[in-house]
């Protein structure tokens, strides 16, 4: 018993001083490489803008067709492109990520790219899957193979939760995807988690629920409920088509949440973390509000449309980040 005990102790000093080492290590001055796949949406440009802000330097991981077409597909990353590195390379192909990673050091990877628009994923399940669980899976065995010290970040979603099986939800609330997307991110989530217990790699797993700002696509809700409502206003359309209105989620801004991406890479231990903002709403009070902004009544143009209900709704998010309130330190500010 006190043999074990002894034992114990030791093997947790040994762990101690590997952490110490490690923040050590994280402590100096030395420039940090970093890696963002998906660097040209919502979130990729925040992140890059936040990683810059802190002295690394940053690539990214682009499609050839964005390189083609720079006008249009860098429009969330214009005013970065002389403080970035792009690469052409595909998720979809493990060559390319290879070879990427083949050429550079990098001390973080944040994988963001995916296909995250959950009412096409009914439309294409299929792509969404290899997409999302094939990308995921190149890129951790690629840093298996090259770079295994690399720490590694999964977007995972809220959408996992689905049909919530307690409110609110936290990292231990059992999984209960709703469509091909949050089945996608569920299998991405034991990837990764995988990864960090079979070969013993950094690698986190950060559960987002909703986060929006001006640089959301406006396939989404909030942008298009945003974007109407000032076309309704300007007298550029008469009204606003929209599906489930009862369904309810927590909101937060982006730029928020890639500060908490950052954050748990820094950390001595990889783990999971829940980051949200604790507090629920219906797309019918996003509207309320949105439209009371502008003096208007939403009622008056609001109309409900059966082509934008999904086959199986997410009826209800809403988030418990204290976890990493208290680990990471991490608060939305926005
Ligand atoms: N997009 C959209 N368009 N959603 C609508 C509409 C509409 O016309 N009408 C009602 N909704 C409802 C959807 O049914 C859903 O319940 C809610 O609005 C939010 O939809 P989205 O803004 O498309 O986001 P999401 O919650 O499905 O997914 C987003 O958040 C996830 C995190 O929980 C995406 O960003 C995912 O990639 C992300 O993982």
């Amino acid at each position: 018993m006190a043999w074990g005990q002894g034992l114990r102790r030791l093997f947790d000093g040994l762990k101690i001083k590997a952490a110490r080492k490690n923040c050590e290590w994280r402590n100096t001055n030395v420039t940090r490489k970093a890696l963002i796949t998906g660097i040209t949406g919502q979130d990729g440009s925040y992140l890059a803008e936040h990683l810059l802000s802190l002295g690394y330097e940053v690539h990214g991981l682009v499609r050839r067709v964005g390189m083609e077409d720079p006008e249009r597909r860098f429009g969330r990353i214009t005013h970065l492109l002389d403080r970035v590195q792009l690469h052409p390379a595909s998720i979809e192909s493990y060559p390319s990520i290879f070879h990427i990673l083949s050429q550079h050091e990098f001390d973080e990877c944040y994988h963001l790219a995916s296909q995250s628009f959950v009412a096409e994923s009914f439309q294409d399940g299929f792509s969404t899957l290899n997409v999302n669980i094939n990308g995921t899976h190149y890129m951790l065995a690629a840093l298996k193979e090259l770079r295994p010290q690399c720490r590694f970040y999964f977007a995972g979603s809220s959408e996992m939760f689905g049909r919530v099986r307690e409110v609110p939800q936290r990292e231990t609330t059992p999984f209960y995807p709703r469509s091909p997307y949050g089945v996608s991110k569920v299998a991405g989530f034991e990837l990764t988690r995988n990864y960090r217990e079979a070969y013993d790699m950094f690698c986190v797993n950060g559960l987002l629920f909703n986060h929006e700002g001006p640089r959301r696509g406006y396939e989404f809700v909030t942008r298009k409920i945003t974007s109407t409502a000032a076309q309704i206003k300007q007298g550029l359309a008469s009204e606003l088509r929209l599906g489930n209105l009862e369904a309810r989620r927590d909101w937060g801004h982006a730029a928020d949440y890639v500060r908490a991406m950052h954050l748990m890479l820094q950390q001595p231990q990889p783990d999971d973390y829940v980051i949200a903002t604790g507090e629920t709403h219906s797309v019918k009070e996003f509207c309320e509000r949105a439209f009371a902004l502008l003096d208007l009544d939403y009622r008056d143009f609001v109309k409900v449309d059966e082509r934008f209900y999904r086959p199986a709704e997410v009826d209800l998010l809403v988030g418990d980040a204290s976890k990493a309130r208290r680990v990471l330190g991490w608060e939305p500010k926005r």
